[in-house]
């Protein structure tokens, strides 16, 4: 086997890194030959507890000597208690669930949802959304993979990211003033054979560049969804579950969804998502034959861990957490952007926080080639941030430690930040080496 058995794999995203993980734990990844590197992307964004945490295992062992898998017509104990758990700390409006896999598979069902209800197939995505890599959340996902595939979703309509730093009509400069939504709005409405189904949005984009929906944006965007008779789905896939200091993101703007999806966050690292509703809009789906068939639809063991997930979240006040550090990490990247010139912009909620790598701050020009030394540089010394790859955005990084993460983890990896930011500015003075936290 050439390249240590990687050779074996199919590449999906570019090259694999140069690691073979053994172990994780917390907030701590070991590598094969013994490294340790502090994970600051929680694994793909989805171990909010920490790795392993107790309280997974003890529930996927609980699960295991009841039951772990079942026809899907069937329901178990376990499904019951997550939708009234997670019921319990939602609007009352948002009444049903469905629990699936994955975010792309929860994304895919609100679609459905969306699309029977009203009986329009038109949706409308942010330029740098990413919904998912099933066929109806690929067509919604613009950040990247259009190119190669064959024709999205008819219907499938972008609406501009509202990026203040980079306003996408090039109108505002750091404060969105909600010009490009009314833009996006006459370009859909004129594009519009009459058939809008839905708006899905991120209430903080991640792959779009860690950007936070401008004050008052959710607001407006939900009363034009009434108005043209859309569904607004909210996709939560990283922000729920306490990540950016609430409970659910929308909750800073008081604006709830008609459909919700939850994922990544909710399985704290295994695969279950769930998408919720209305009562008004499942009776009407399931009126008209609604059908969403999967092998692991309602699954107990993924359910008895959410449930986990979402008890620890709420019973060690996690949001308040990453609201209280994700202040700390923000206040420690501030710092380093008074030093760094190339840090452009901070920003982000709670604990997902966006460092915008810039080659001059007037220009704002990404410099995407820095970005990638400074991952690099970072993940060499033993800390894990990832960087958002695609062409647009190859510079901004992006950091989402696990929710239960040290005060002095954060400080050391803002300190292992700080140094990969000048060796990768001065790479030949860099001295090799590794944190010595991290040896
Ligand atoms: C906001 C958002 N939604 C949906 C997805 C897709 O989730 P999954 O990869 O579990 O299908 C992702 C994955 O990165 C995401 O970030």
């Amino acid at each position: 086997m050439a390249d240590g058995g990687r050779d074996l794999l199919v590449r999906f995203g570019g090259e694999f890194a140069d690691v073979l993980i053994e172990r994780a734990r917390g907030s701590w990844l070991e590598t094969a030959d013994g490294r340790r590197i502090l994970d600051f992307t929680s694994g793909q964004m989805c171990a909010t507890l920490g790795h392993s945490h107790p309280a997974i295992l003890d529930a996927m062992r609980d699960a295991g000597d009841r039951v772990v898998h079942l026809y899907s017509g069937f329901i178990s104990s376990d499904v019951i208690g997550l939708a009234r758990d997670l019921m319990s700390v939602l609007p009352p409006a948002l009444s049903r669930a469905l629990f699936l896999s994955t975010g792309g598979e929860a994304n895919e069902a609100a679609l459905r949802l969306a699309k029977l209800h009203t009986g329009g197939h038109e949706v409308l995505a942010f330029t740098g959304s990413w919904h998912g890599m099933t066929a109806g959340a690929a067509s919604s996902t613009y950040s990247a993979g259009h190119r190669g595939y064959g024709p999205a979703m008819p219907g499938s309509m972008v609406l501009p990211t509202p990026n203040a730093y980079r306003c996408p009509i090039r109108h505002c400069r750091d404060r969105c003033d909600l010009t490009c939504l009314d833009v996006g709005m006459e370009l859909a409405d004129a594009q519009s054979t009459g058939a809008q189904a839905a708006v899905i949005a991120e209430p903080v984009l991640s792959v779009g560049g860690v950007v936070p929906l401008p004050e008052g944006y959710l607001a407006s965007l939900r009363r034009r969804c009434d108005e043209r008779g859309m569904l607004l789905i909210l996709d939560e896939a990283q922000t729920g579950l306490g990540r950016t200091g609430r409970m659910f993101a929308f909750e800073h703007d008081g604006v709830a969804p008609d459909v919700l999806t939850l994922s990544k966050t909710l399985g704290g690292g295994l695969p279950l998502s769930a998408t919720i509703t209305t009562s008004g809009i499942e009776q009407d789906a399931f009126d008209k034959g609604f059908l969403h068939f999967t092998s692991h639809v309602a699954d107990p063991l993924p359910a008895a861990v959410g449930r986990a997930v979402l008890d620890r979240v709420v019973t060690e006040g996690l949001a308040a957490r990453a609201e209280t550090l994700g202040r700390r990490l923000r206040a420690g990247l501030d710092e380093l952007q008074t030093r760094h010139e190339q840090i452009g912009d901070v920003r982000g909620a709670g604990l997902m926080l966006g460092v915008d790598l810039v080659r001059d701050r007037e220009s704002r020009t990404p410099d995407t080639e820095f970005g990638t030394a400074v991952t690099r540089r970072c993940l060499e010394l033993g800390l894990n941030v990832n960087i958002v790859k695609f062409p647009a955005l190859g510079s901004i990084l992006r950091l989402a430690p696990p929710l239960t993460i040290s005060v002095e983890d954060v400080d050391l990896g803002l300190e292992i930040l700080d140094r990969a930011l000048t060796d990768a500015r001065e790479p030949s003075a860099a001295a090799g080496g590794r944190h010595a936290a991290a040896r």
